[in-house]
């Protein structure tokens, strides 16, 4: 994460105030700014991205219905459809931006298809949205975005989370922007945006005071949770805002070095934008020949201090997804993407220095092993 004077102390004023640490006016401000930032109508604030998702799937009820699911995300993708009552069905991976293939969905809709989760990998926009969209509108269902790690990311200036009936955000500490934990919910739909608001605090129809300054009885419409944000989350929301078009070039200017850096290494692929495609760069991963050698090389990075990570290992192949009905040999293309990549440091205070030696680092383990 990356953080100034201007968001300690924007997060100190709200401690220092001593009240409103709970739905205060920061909360609606930074929901503002984020509806503005984005172009969509409605934002609301969560205390995760999981939340956000969970509150997502309850919101357009998927209730005994099919949502059709990427493998290769983070779990938090898939988890919240069972938990909402839902039957997750796994599709491919295209290997460009390793959002959903188009080519691998219209065959898995069905008279109990209730909704495509499209993801966005990485910073990246995913491929296919807009195929995705327009399938969608054709087959009379919801099109949902899991944009969690891609805050700012667009396709000729239209930002990603505006394809679909509705999308998320995560803003846990690994994201572009931070809110320590944090989620969003976005939508234009009216019907969605008042069921979500509704399920995030406890089913309570909010009064115009906030529900700890008024003597008032509240009315509960319906059973929800608390996923609420606190205030001070949401103040730093706003502060790291500010910050966000910075964050996002600084994280370009680095990734264009190092796949420049990168290029000459024929063994191995980084991930290209598309035309029109603006990526926020929040992971670098790198795609290796083979296991082996992916292996190898996070091994050897490991000897010189540097972390790296497999993002991500196919879902269908958890413990909890192959005992609904999932199998090796499902989704050829996402297990055999899993082996390979490798995502590699990348953070906008990232200074020359270190990236010096991670190029040199990974340069020095391609001699070794090709020379
Ligand atoms: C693709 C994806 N979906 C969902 C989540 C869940 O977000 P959170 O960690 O804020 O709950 C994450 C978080 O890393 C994510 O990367």
């Amino acid at each position: 994460m990356y953080t100034d004077e201007n968001d300690v102390k924007a997060v100190t004023k709200v401690i220092r105030r001593g009240s409103y640490w709970a739905i205060g006016h920061e909360v609606e401000a930074f929901e503002k700014k984020i509806a503005k930032f984005l172009g969509v109508r409605y934002a609301l604030a969560f205390n995760s991205g999981t939340s956000a998702i969970h509150t997502m799937l309850l919101a357009i009820g998927i209730e005994g219905k099919e949502v059709i699911v990427p493998s290769f995300t983070f779990i938090a993708t898939v988890n919240p459809v069972l938990l909402a009552g839902g039957i997750p069905v796994f599709a491919e991976t295209e290997t460009e931006t390793f959002g959903l293939d188009i080519k691998d969905i219209e065959h898995r809709i069905n008279p109990e298809t209730k909704a495509i989760m499209a993801f966005h990998y990485g910073g990246f926009p995913s491929r296919d949205i807009k195929k995705l969209r327009t399938l969608a509108n054709k087959k009379k269902i919801l099109l949902l975005e899991d944009a969690c790690q891609s805050l700012g990311a667009s396709i000729n200036g239209k930002k990603v989370g505006t394809f679909g009936d509705v999308a998320c955000f995560s803003l846990c500490q690994s994201k572009i922007i931070s809110t320590g934990e944090g989620g969003l919910l976005v939508t234009n739909n009216d019907r969605i945006y008042n069921k979500a608001k509704l399920l995030r605090s406890h089913g309570r129809v909010e009064l115009a005071v906030d529900y700890f300054s008024t003597t008032k009885e509240s009315k509960y419409i319906q059973a929800g949770y608390n996923f609420r944000m606190p205030s001070m989350n949401a103040a730093l929301g706003i502060s790291q805002l500010k910050k966000i078009n910075f964050l996002a070039n600084r994280r370009r200017k680095l990734a264009y070095q190092l796949s420049q850096a990168l290029k000459p290494i024929k063994q191995i692929k980084t991930m290209q934008e598309a035309k029109g495609h603006f990526s926020v760069y929040q992971m670098f991963t790198i795609e290796l020949p083979d296991q082996e050698t992916r292996d190898k090389l996070q091994k050897h990075l490991e000897k010189k201090g540097i972390m790296s990570k497999v993002y991500f290992n196919p879902i269908h192949l958890m413990k909890i997804y192959q005992e609904r009905d999932n199998e090796s040999g499902d989704l050829m293309t996402t297990e055999t993407l899993s082996k390979k990549v490798l995502t590699i440091p990348l953070y906008p205070s990232m200074t020359d220095k270190e990236l010096n030696y991670l190029i040199k680092s990974i340069k020095e383990f391609d001699m070794n092993i090709y020379s």
